[in-house]
């Protein structure tokens, strides 16, 4: 073991030492869009004002217990009264993308049994526009976790097929309402991490938990995650098909010179095998079957991953052949939120120990493949932690990840949607010294560039945060922003890393 550990220690000093790299604007094309990323929720405040209804985030964080630190978002970085210093502060990085989310609650209050309320629609125009005339890109995401509690109570949301129709309703509004001026679009973010986090771990709303995680009140079917992606997927194909049919070609349309395009953010962890036994190389597969795949196969080929269906069965539903027609090709590139790299390890044959009870403990869907996922090998961290207990550094998963996409789908063009570094929550009279984001962002920046000099088909970048936010259960804990909030006056404060991310986007022309 002490041997061991020694081989491990001294490879990820050499892994941390190679990452310290010089990465340059020119690395990337010069039509290459750089950005930051929010979401609605998680930025916005103003919970309660201009005919916003309460949302399931709401409800839930305003439950004691929730949120790790009690707190909630109704003030959040109040964004719905900052937009334009928001603004400001991405124009004098030298942003050329901006992705944001439009909230549900706050543009159809009552969903579709309810009137558009035109307050909403008035102020995402006014962001839209403010961020076009600083020649910054709206990056649109429709679904980014929140929703009117309404919907909730009605008919239990994304459990029922009613709420594809909801959220049909929803998208066409946005499109109707934005589609003149936004050219990239998001349907929904992060359906497979949505799912594990609000019908597995019963961490967020509304809080159901399936096996191993079964301990909790409500849920309980182990089906329960695969069911929502499912009514995701069938949503976003809708979404798209009226998109493409009705309003990217639409005469508004053509005369703003917009081409639209759409897509999916998915939450990409790279996996890499715990050992060298072909066991845990083939779980290694499987996590990223589970989790990539599970929502790019069906939007790129019409189907599930194969790896998932000889598993899983008949628990895992079924498209109609008209389905699948719909969801093939339903996404013009591919959105990837890479963080962070885990260890799998199979658990098919009990090698680990791990059936669905004693899995319960660290380990990450045992169900869903049979596979533990986990940041540690005999206690030693894959990476370097961060604020986030699944969030190893670990630089070149970047390139591994693109890699994996990019074979996986023929390399289809892809934007990575969201990387970022979350500091680990004890900087608090020292946020600005955040070298460490500076360290994480041209890491995995260089390993990004080294993926697209193997002719990886990558065309854009988006830093999470653009400013600390409400980081969901985890409440204002972990801190991605290249702006700190001081929290009392809700002042925006540069962190070296806004610094050196507006530094490294103008260097563009003098190095060129
Ligand atoms: C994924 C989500 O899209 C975003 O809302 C979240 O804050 C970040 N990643 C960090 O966890």
């Amino acid at each position: 073991i002490a041997s061991n550990f020694l081989i491990l220690l001294v490879s990820m000093l050499k892994s941390f030492s190679q990452e310290q790299v010089n990465i340059i604007r020119s690395d990337f094309p010069p039509d290459f869009l750089f950005g930051a990323a929010t979401s609605a929720y998680q930025v916005e405040g103003a919970v309660l004002e201009d005919g916003r209804s309460l949302s399931n985030w709401d409800i839930f964080s305003h439950i004691e217990g929730n949120v790790a630190d009690g707190s909630n978002a109704y003030i959040a970085d109040d964004h719905y009264h900052r937009y334009l210093e928001d603004i400001e502060i991405m124009h004098s990085l030298g942003l050329t993308a901006y992705r944001f989310s439009i909230s549900w609650s706050r543009i159809l209050p009552r969903g579709r049994d309810g009137p558009v309320n035109k307050v909403a629609v008035q102020f995402y125009r006014k962001i839209i526009y403010n961020l076009l005339t600083r020649g910054i890109h709206p990056f649109v995401t429709l679904f980014h976790f929140e929703y009117p509690q309404e919907l909730e109570d009605r008919f239990g949301g994304w459990l029922s097929p009613l709420m594809q129709e909801e959220y049909l309703h929803f998208a066409e509004t946005c499109f109707a309402y934005f589609g003149d001026q936004v050219k990239y679009w998001i349907t929904i973010n992060e359906p497979n991490l949505f799912s594990e986090m609000a019908y597995e771990r019963a961490n967020y709303p509304p809080a159901r938990c399936s096996p191993p995680f079964g301990d909790c009140v409500s849920g309980n079917s182990d089906v329960e995650p695969l069911i929502v992606v499912h009514n995701m997927l069938l949503a976003h194909a809708k979404a798209a098909k009226l998109y493409r049919e009705r309003f990217k070609a639409s005469d508004i349309l053509m005369q703003s010179k917009v081409d639209g395009v759409l897509s999916i953010a998915v939450c990409a962890f790279m996996y890499v095998p715990m050992t060298d036994g072909e066991k845990d190389k083939a779980a290694a597969d499987r996590a990223l079957a589970f989790n990539v795949a599970w929502t790019l196969d069906p939007l790129v080929f019409g189907d599930y991953p194969p790896e998932m269906r000889s598993i899983h069965g008949p628990e895992l539903p079924s498209f109609s052949a008209e389905e699948r027609v719909l969801l093939r090709d339903s996404i013009d590139f591919i959105g990837i939120n890479h963080y962070g790299t885990l260890y799998a390890k199979d658990c098919t044959h009990s090698v680990c120990v791990c059936n669905i009870s004693s899995c319960v403990q660290g380990s990450d869907r045992a169900i869903r493949g049979f596979t533990y996922t986990g940041g540690e090998r005999d206690g030693v961290p894959i990476g370097e932690r961060t604020g986030m207990p699944r969030f190893f550094v670990v630089p070149r998963g970047m390139e591994e990840i693109v890699q994996y996409v990019k074979d996986r789908y023929n390399n289809k063009t892809m934007i990575i949607t969201e990387n970022g570094y979350a500091s680990p929550g004890n900087e608090e009279n020292d946020f600005v010294h955040d070298e460490k984001r500076i360290q994480y962002h041209q890491s995995y920046l260089a390993y990004l560039a080294q993926a697209m000099r193997k002719e990886a088909d990558v065309q854009g970048y988006f830093v999470w945060s653009l400013i600390d936010n409400f980081e969901w259960a985890s409440g204002y804990g972990p801190k991605f922003g290249l702006y700190h909030i001081d929290r009392p006056t809700l002042n925006r404060i540069p962190k070296n890393s806004a610094r050196w991310y507006g530094d490294f986007l103008s260097n563009c022309s003098l190095v060129d």
